[in-house]
């Protein structure tokens, strides 16, 4: 089997390639376009560790240019698409919308519109837990009215409406994943755990806790989630456009994830509280009855042991 993992060079692409290379006997085409929204060194790291594996290739493609993303599929044999390219950032989005739309809309699309020519049956996709805004059904399932709060959220919406309408046209099974917070290794730097722990290491950078610290995430490991994509890889069940919570329904206050980081590095960052940000949503908490019935995957790794993986990885990238 060959597959497609597009945002090969991101953080979930990255360890998502790297579990299924190390687990399956899978070839993995990874496309993407190294984008400098963070460091290109850490996504040129990612790549070069799964390089080593020879049943991996990488190719620099920009979803946005179908003319090359459609040589690759006239190139190799392509049994299924997992899209992981996206432009991420909850508050970026607030900076520069039209990079939403451009990588996340119209990118998706081209994906999905070169891919009905290829005869491509699955298509595996990166939705957001952002998607469901401000809502207070906690925990929230799958079911509940989605309610986007930025443009970021809104691209997901859109993605998920689009492989609704394909999956009805085409031969084309979709299964969408509405990601809830995922940290881990090889995590990214603009996210919550990463900058604390920079701050924790280097004095001159200071931490900004948002919302005061009020802010509640439904922390979900990284190695869970390669787990759980891994299972409906191989699940035969034909989907038309099937919606998944991956979360691990075990939410977390950021007070109370520092004070478990601040054990494992014996270190206090300077702190500065502030307000709600603009398109911050304050609390998420998924519902991962479906997900767990469909994969039978019913425990998920506990925050303690997620948090200590993933301060070890940073000491040793970072070199602390
Ligand atoms: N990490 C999370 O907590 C989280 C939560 C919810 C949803 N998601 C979604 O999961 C997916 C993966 O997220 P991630 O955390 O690995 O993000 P990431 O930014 O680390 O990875 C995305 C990768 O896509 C690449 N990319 C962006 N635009 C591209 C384009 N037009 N063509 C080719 N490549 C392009 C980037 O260079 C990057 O390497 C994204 O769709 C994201 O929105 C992530």
């Amino acid at each position: 089997m060959q597959i497609l993992i597009t945002g090969a060079a991101g953080f979930i692409g990255f360890n998502l390639s790297k579990y299924l290379l190390d687990k399956s006997n899978i070839k993995i085409i990874g496309i993407d376009n190294l984008n400098n929204y963070y460091s290109k060194k850490l996504k040129k790291d990612r790549i070069k560790v799964i390089s080593k594996n020879k049943r991996f290739s990488f190719f620099n493609i920009n979803l946005l240019n179908k003319k090359k993303l459609e040589k690759i599929f006239k190139k190799k044999k392509i049994n299924l698409i997992i899209n992981l390219a996206a432009q991420a950032g909850v508050r970026y989005s607030l900076i520069k919308p039209s990079e939403f739309v451009d990588n996340n809309i119209n990118g998706f699309y081209n994906l999905i519109d070169v891919a009905k020519n290829y005869n491509i049956k699955k298509i595996i996709y990166a939705s957001s837990s952002s998607i469901y805004g401000d809502s207070k059904n906690f925990p929230l399932a799958e079911s509940q009215k989605v309610n986007p709060k930025n443009i970021y959220a809104l691209s997901k919406k859109v993605n998920e409406e689009m492989a609704d309408v394909f999956s009805k046209q085409h031969d084309i099974s979709f299964i969408g994943l509405r990601f809830f917070t995922v940290y881990g290794e090889w995590g990214r730097p603009d996210m919550f755990m990463m900058k604390y722990l920079t701050s924790s290491y280097k004095k001159e950078i200071n931490f900004y806790l948002n919302n005061f610290g009020k802010h509640t995430r439904d922390f979900t490991y990284i190695l869970d989630v390669c787990k759980i994509i891994s299972k409906l890889i191989f699940m035969r069940k034909n989907f038309k456009n099937e919606i998944f919570n991956v979360c691990s329904n075990d939410p977390q206050k950021l007070t109370d994830i520092i004070k478990k980081i601040n054990s494992f590095t014996n270190k206090k960052p300077k702190l500065f509280k502030r307000r709600l940000q603009k398109a911050d949503v304050v609390k998420t908490h998924g519902n991962n009855r479906k997900i767990k019935s469909f994969t039978k995957i019913r425990k998920f790794t506990s925050i303690d042991m997620g948090l200590k993986n993933t301060v070890n990885w940073f000491k040793e990238y970072y070199k602390y």
